[in-house]
């Protein structure tokens, strides 16, 4: 059996490279099984409970499916709909949830509730959003840049906008995967300070380079992969002149002029044309963004037969 059997992803500082490594290589076997309509019921009557403290469609869906196709069902869960709403504890919830179910997948408006989930928990527990974190956003955005890219070793990968969850994760896992990695804001100092030392420790280990910078321009330079996300997030407060200060950061045709070219434009969704991104740019031909969402479902499938039944594959050749 694998090692990430029985494992907790709260953050990608859970896993080692080898496991990180092992996830991606999983979910292309499994996205080859999917397209090919080959049957892969890894995870036959097993469960997930999912629940959600905020909206979500790709998390979702991308679970709910990933269950269903690997031979399981998951159960959504609203806290207005259980107990939760009416006070039961995380703790209780989480004791009760792993003596049904075979794992547990929560969004969450506070990381805490997360860790706290995981300590009262048996089954392992999956991170799908945290104000902090986004840990399965960033494995499909890897397995999307490996898939135009051929690899993630050597890409630079840029962030333009908003520090935040999808960002931070990205600042976990970039260095880590071999990738340069920059992040353009005017907000440098909202970028998570203990995250920024861990990922320049990864960047010296393997050669890598990260910058923050405030000047758009620097930022896009020789980028490969320009990335953006919502400029307020879910739950988000904001100063005054917030988005008029993120408004030289929208990807839109100049920037994109001013990375490499033929460089790609990912966004983790939902997006809003006209603000982080332009809509020429959204629907324009450098735009990867549905492949990166379709990967979401992929991803998905192989952190929970990895952490279920501690599988992990290898690619079958492609057929001619
Ligand atoms: N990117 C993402 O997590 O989307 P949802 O909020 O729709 O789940
Ligand atoms: N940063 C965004 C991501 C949504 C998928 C948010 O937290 O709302």
């Amino acid at each position: 059996t694998h090692p990430l059997l029985g494992r907790d992803l709260l953050t990608l500082a859970d896993w080692n490279d080898t496991e990180l490594f092992d996830v991606l290589e999983t979910a292309a076997e499994l996205k080859l099984r999917q397209q090919r309509r080959k049957a892969h019921p890894l995870l036959a009557n097993r469960t997930l409970a999912m629940i959600f403290e905020k909206p979500s469609t790709r998390t979702r869906v991308g679970f709910e499916s990933a269950m269903v196709q690997l031979g399981g069902h998951g159960i959504y869960l609203s806290p207005r709909d259980t107990q939760i709403g009416r006070g039961e504890t995380i703790g209780d919830t989480a004791r009760v949830l792993s003596r049904m179910c075979d794992a547990i997948m929560a969004r969450v408006n506070d990381h805490a509730t997360l860790v706290e989930l995981a300590q009262a928990a048996d089954v392992p527990v999956i991170n799908g959003l945290s104000d902090w974190l986004h840990p399965v956003q960033a494995l499909a955005d890897a397995l999307t840049i490996r898939e135009y890219f051929g690899s993630c070793q050597g890409v630079k990968l840029v962030y333009l906008g908003d520090p935040n969850n999808v960002s931070n994760s990205l600042l976990e896992l970039a260095p880590r995967l071999g990738m340069d990695f920059a992040i353009g804001t005017p907000f440098v100092a909202n970028v998570d300070q203990h995250l920024l030392a861990q990922s320049r420790l990864q960047a010296a280990a393997n050669d890598t380079k990260i910058v923050v910078t405030n000047d758009p321009l620097e930022a896009v330079k020789d980028a490969d992969v320009l990335y953006t996300d919502v400029w307020v997030s879910m739950g988000q407060v904001v100063a005054e002149g917030h988005l008029e200060a993120l408004q030289p950061f929208q990807i839109n045709a100049e920037l994109l002029a001013a990375a490499r070219a033929g460089a790609k434009v990912m966004h983790c969704l939902p997006m809003h044309r006209g603000e982080e991104i332009s809509a020429d740019v959204a629907d324009g031909e450098r735009s990867i963004v549905f492949d990166q969402a379709e990967n979401r479902l992929h991803t998905h499938k192989a952190v929970l037969v990895a952490t279920i039944a501690g599988l992990a594959l290898r690619r079958t050749k492609r057929l001619a």
